[in-house]
């Protein structure tokens, strides 16, 4: 292996399109990342970006965190790894922490890997604590890849040629404000209700088999930052409560301060049953966790967990995050500067092209649209040409939405005026770059 210094961008690039399998065609080159210090990397070249993807979305505390640096390596130092027959001490005060700060009776931790391996836990420990099989999902969901998750998530892309999937998912609307044809609040919110009608078969265009064991939701969805307006996720936890069905929170992303408060759920005071976690739960090492009442987990004896669920340095690297997200109080420093880039996004020019933007705390989503009156979205093309525009311009930012004409903006927590000013103008800038293309 040469060492960083020795080896060209054109080099490196061939040998990961040589080696790597990235499962997707037709997307630009990937960057090749060296090292980064809070929200910016930097590439082989010495090229600086803002990271807006946060390693997706994975580092709220920027890239490099002191704390948890340090924490990741006294732990390496004792023990890595050990069989999840025994325990470690940061496996124990990590589970501790989540029982401390999720709400309500949530207070048990099964520890995973990965998100779509929490969700799949959450979805076994919903069938087995209510014997029943089938899960509502909303449209545009996004739960992982594994043939569970995958059922839950929406995607035909993701979906298709690897079927059959689970089986019992049945679909119900996504909080699409912006392109719902029922405006709020006129709408009496009927996403929310769509979902007592589906238990009660009185659903427009689908049906259950009267089997429902859970309804899994992502409070923000992540591929497009679609945000519910206030009344949803009371409205369907009321509804899970009265019909006997678990909700299931999927705040893989959401959670760790990304949208203002440690966790999603605390804006609208809603509890789940269970809530799954990855992503942040590790501070950057991959770890998942699921989080759930004493009732539930007590009935999910399911024989084993998976081989690395509980990593000794994972769980370490994740207190360290937790911590140092309360001591510095960064859930409120997302929610600042996520007002701070809705507002400078609000007005970048050319504005006849910015459909939407919207924020929870530093959950944003640009929705660009070619005309404001019809909500036509911007081409694949053109989002194309966006995104390599603002990489050119300093800014690493994805492309995601129900109609891929969105763009993600959700920097590390620890993000300064400065480099939101940044994001601001190098955005704009691609602009410009599209509307004279
Ligand atoms: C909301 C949500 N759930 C689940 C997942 C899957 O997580 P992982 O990629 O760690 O399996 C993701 C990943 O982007 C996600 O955003």
């Amino acid at each position: 292996m040469e060492p960083s210094e020795t080896i060209t961008t054109q080099v490196a690039l061939q040998k990961d399109r040589d080696y790597i399998v990235r499962a997707w065609d037709s997307v630009a080159e990937p960057t090749v990342i060296v090292e980064g210090d809070g929200a910016v990397v930097r590439d082989l070249d010495g090229r600086e970006y803002i990271d807006c993807s946060s390693g997706l979305f994975v580092m709220n505390l920027g890239h490099r965190p002191d704390k948890v640096i340090r924490a990741i390596c006294e732990q390496a130092n004792r023990v890595i790894q050990v069989s999840m027959r025994q325990t470690t001490l940061p496996a124990i005060h990590l589970a501790e922490m989540l029982a401390k700060i999720t709400p309500g009776p949530l207070c048990k931790t099964y520890y995973t890997t990965s998100g779509t391996e929490s969700n799949e836990a959450a979805i076994k420990m919903a069938k087995i604590f209510t014997g029943k099989y089938e899960i509502i999902a909303l449209k545009n969901a996004y739960h992982g890849l594994t043939l569970g998750s995958l059922a839950a998530t929406s995607s035909a892309s993701y979906r298709s040629k690897v079927g059959p999937l689970m089986y019992g998912v049945v679909r119900a609307p996504n909080t699409y404000c912006y392109r719902c044809p029922f405006s709020y609040p006129a709408c009496d919110i009927k996403c929310a209700r769509e979902i007592e009608a589906i238990l009660k078969d009185e659903a427009w265009s689908t049906c259950t088999e009267k089997n429902v064991a859970a309804v899994i939701i992502e409070p923000v969805q992540g591929a497009g930052g679609i945000i519910p307006p206030p009344e949803y996720l009371p409205m369907v936890r009321e509804i899970c409560t009265r019909y006997g069905i678990l909700l299931i929170l999927d705040e893989v992303q959401t959670a760790f301060g990304r949208t203002g408060r440690m966790f999603a759920c605390e804006r609208w005071n809603v509890t789940p049953d269970i809530l799954t976690l990855a992503k942040g739960v590790g501070g950057g090492i991959p770890l998942g966790a699921v989080v759930t009442t004493s009732e539930i987990a007590a009935k999910f004896i399911h024989a084993t967990t998976p081989t690395s669920s509980g990593n000794a340095v994972a769980c370490a690297a994740g207190l360290a995050t937790i911590q140092t997200l309360m001591e510095e109080n960064i859930p409120a420093r997302a929610e600042e500067m996520g007002q701070y880039l809705k507002e400078g996004l609000s007005n970048i020019e050319p504005s006849e092209y910015v459909g939407e933007v919207r924020f929870l705390g530093l959950m944003g989503g640009i929705e660009f649209v070619t005309d404001k009156k019809t909500r036509e979205p911007f081409s694949k093309k053109q989002m194309a040409l966006l995104k390599q525009a603002a990489l050119e311009h300093g800014i690493i930012v994805s492309t995601s939405g129900p109609l891929g004409n969105v763009f993600r903006v959700q920097p590390p927590l620890t993000i300064t005026k400065e480099q939101a000013d940044r994001v601001i103008s190098g955005i704009e800038q691609a602009l410009r770059v599209v509307a004279s293309a």
